[in-house]
């Protein structure tokens, strides 16, 4: 059965009331399905609020952000542990605001998935290109390294733990979605990528995220490879966000 995950990146966003606010609308209009997974990822602040918002309905939790340690004097981090100690059950790694504005590396994700995996996380990492690198032809180049670099140190047994979500940096908050087709080249290439590491690679879920709205999910959730959303501005609106989880295709 093909399966679907479909995330909400409320990013720097909400107050606790605006954050109760939305999960309690997504909640109330969601209607599960077996074959698709529903992620919020609320800021670290308000993960208790919306946890017990959705404590009873099969919308899971996650954290935008997890730290490579596992605890000690490192003021201002959270850990793994303490993210599955408030209920969480996903983490992003590596979400390109990451990589580009905070400045981490991919040994930096490399530790983060190490240390998440062993909490006993779901980890989505995210990986994309930026628009100079399309330019140049770079797409393939930096898509392959950090895709390799994060299934580097990922034991076997923990593969079904692991999504992709391909995030062109282009695209994101920018309104300009990549095509269906050029989303499925990427996640062809991340694909055979993760095939050749893991003998069960055909199972894992790549997300596209990159200016997803309820009016482009749906094609974009046609293509072979695509396996979900990853969505940050239209996750903020309950109705764009339940519309888009309406897109996805029926089996
Ligand atoms: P966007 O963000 O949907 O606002 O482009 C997506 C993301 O960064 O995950």
């Amino acid at each position: 059965m093909r399966r679907w995950l479909i995330g909400g990146n409320w990013k720097m966003n909400t107050t606790r009331s605006s954050a109760i606010e939305l999960a309690s609308a997504i909640r109330a209009g969601f209607r599960p399905r077996s074959d698709v997974t529903v992620v919020l990822f609320p800021p670290f602040p308000y993960l208790d609020a919306v946890r017990d918002v959705l404590t009873g309905s099969a919308i899971a939790l996650g954290a935008q952000n997890v730290y490579f340690e596992r605890k000690g004097a490192f003021t201002g981090e959270v850990s793994a542990m303490m993210l599955v100690d408030l209920g969480c059950r996903y983490s992003l790694v590596g979400h390109s605001e990451r990589r580009h504005k905070m400045g981490e590396s991919d040994t930096d994700v490399q530790r983060k998935i190490d240390v998440a995996l062993e909490a006993g996380l779901h980890v989505v990492v995210c990986v994309g290109e930026t628009l100079d690198q399309r330019q140049r032809g770079l797409t393939s180049v930096t898509v392959t390294s950090q895709v390799e670099a994060a299934l580097a140190r990922i034991p076997a047994e923990a593969h079904d733990r692991i999504a992709f979500a391909y995030e062109p940096v282009w695209a994101i908050g920018t309104g300009q979605t990549a095509t269906p087709a050029q989303a499925d080249e990427v996640h062809t290439l991340i694909r055979d990528l993760v095939v050749r590491r893991f003998s069960g690679g055909d199972d894992v879920l790549i997300q596209y995220g990159g200016s997803v709205t309820a009016a482009n999910a749906g094609e974009l959730l046609t293509e072979p490879n695509v396996n979900g959303a990853l969505v940050g501005g239209a996750s903020l609106q309950a109705s764009d966000f339940l519309a888009i989880i309406g897109s996805v295709p029926t089996a």
